[in-house]
């Protein structure tokens, strides 16, 4: 089943994610603070978790079950084998941490008769973050789908992380009871939840950026040693995001730092050229259409990279909507579509641009995906024709092996796609109801000529 065009298994999944964080964040906060453990709302907040890791396990083994039978519908004893196998590698590793999971740990605690070995049971709660484990599994799949920039995620990972990380230290340095009575001779209320976490978090923060201002400072020899370790990992990420951060900032808009490297490049080029300004702004417009349009990028240049399998099946996404706007285009058949699809070159000319002259030598025709382009007589300085989305031009000169008869100028910004004369011939011999359909326009408009000029 289908929600926005993805299946529900997504939705999920990015729901357990946020149960896991959730968990991450509360599990710690329950340790380290009694008021949170003894909280109602978090104990029925928890129970519901627990109850959606168990629907998460059993989901997984309906996964693993079913998609074996879809992939090797074949053969019958193969599937069977396979999903075995599948189920079996299941259970040796995530089964396990799913299991831990969905212990109610809370509700054991609150209405069991094990009294005596409450603190560990609420040390055993930790074991639920084993799930954590599964983040990094979905991240990196969700990390692939969802963002199109690895900078942006590798950004989004090291805050998660950063934030998850700095989170358990200051719980840690609360349940080793880190937090003074007095900072600065004014007194902590030790009741007030969001007071110590806010201490807590304070001294994390100093001691992890290697600020450490020394108003809060370790007092027993368990302080001291997890101050110490405190201060490695924070010399650790200090030195990781001092090495990184300019890189991932960088990064994060790969494709905008090359498009403004590439527009400086040019326009110096062009300053230093001299070239008019009209024609400067000119320039800039169409890189910008091009920006906003195709981010900057050039298609045949990142196509001609592909092998020609993937190359054929990234044309037919890219130019599907050609396919289906342009007229001449709706009833051909998969073969000419083929033909045309590697063959068609996506051009853009921004407003008062001539695409060609009347008299020039025909080597292409055009197809408008969007557009408005002007059919000039330029002898007689008339408009013959307006063309828009859908239309064609420049299959005059192919067909009759003569020069452009008209000249052919864009109103507006065009997004046009060429067709070569040699695919053309080709197309044109091998497919006869394309080629009637095209010289019977290319006649009506050459009679239309005939009797204007007469
Ligand atoms: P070609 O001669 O190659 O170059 C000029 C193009 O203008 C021509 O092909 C046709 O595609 C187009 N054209 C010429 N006359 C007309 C017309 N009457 N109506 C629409 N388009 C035309």
């Amino acid at each position: 089943m289908k929600l926005f065009g993805r299946s529900l298994f997504f939705y999920w999944d990015n729901f357990v994610i946020l149960l896991i964080t959730y968990s991450a964040i509360i599990i710690p906060l329950e340790i380290a603070l009694d008021s949170v453990s003894k909280s109602r709302t978090v104990l029925t907040i928890n129970t519901i978790t627990v109850f959606c890791f168990l629907l998460d396990l059993i989901f997984n083994f309906y996964h693993a079950l079913k998609k074996e039978t879809e992939t090797n519908a074949n053969s019958k004893q193969n599937s069977a084998l396979t999903r075995k196998q599948r189920l079996y590698s299941y259970l040796k590793t995530w089964f396990i941490i799913d299991l831990i999971s969905i212990i109610p740990y809370d509700l054991l605690i609150q209405y069991s008769f094990l009294h005596p070995s409450y603190e560990y049971l609420a040390l055993a709660r930790t074991l639920r973050l084993l799930r954590l484990l599964k983040i990094a599994q979905f991240m990196q799949k969700w990390g692939q789908t969802e963002f199109s920039n690895q900078g942006v995620m590798r950004l989004f990972y090291f805050v998660y992380w950063t934030g998850l990380i700095a989170h358990w230290i200051a719980l840690g340095w609360i349940y080793i009871g880190g937090v003074p009575e007095k900072i600065n001779d004014l007194p902590i209320d030790p009741n007030e939840p969001f007071t110590l976490y806010n201490i807590a978090l304070y001294w994390t923060i100093t001691t992890l950026t290697t600020i450490g201002y020394g108003d809060i400072t370790p007092k027993t020899n368990i302080q001291r040693m997890y101050t110490m370790i405190v201060m490695i990992i924070g010399a650790g990420l200090y030195g990781y995001i001092i090495g990184n951060i300019a890189n991932l900032l960088t990064n994060i808009d790969i494709a905008k730092t090359n498009f403004m490297q590439k527009m400086e490049k040019i326009n110096t080029f062009m300053k230093y050229r001299r070239i008019p300004v009209e024609l400067q702004n000119r320039i800039n417009n169409y890189y910008t259409f091009l920006w906003e349009n195709r981010k900057g990028y050039d298609e045949s240049n990142i196509m001609d990279e592909l092998p020609s399998s993937l190359r054929m099946k990234i044309a037919l996404y890219l130019n599907k909507d050609i396919f289906e706007k342009i007229p001449i285009f709706k009833e051909a058949s998969e073969d000419l579509i083929s033909e045309l699809v590697l063959n068609l070159k996506p051009v853009i000319f921004t407003p008062g641009d001539y695409i060609f002259r009347k008299g020039d030598i025909g080597l292409n025709m055009y197809f408008i995906s969007r557009g408005i382009v002007e059919v000039i007589d330029e002898d007689k300085e008339h408009v013959i024709a307006t063309l828009t989305d859908g239309n064609f031009f420049g299959e005059m000169a192919l067909v009759f092996s003569a020069p452009r008869n008209a000249s052919i100028k864009a109103l507006d910004y065009c997004d046009l796609y060429t067709l070569d004369k040699e695919t053309f011939d080709k197309v044109i011999v091998n497919f006869p109801d394309f080629a009637k359909s095209i010289e019977e326009k290319a006649n009506k408009r050459f009679k239309n000529h005939v009797t204007e000029n007469k």
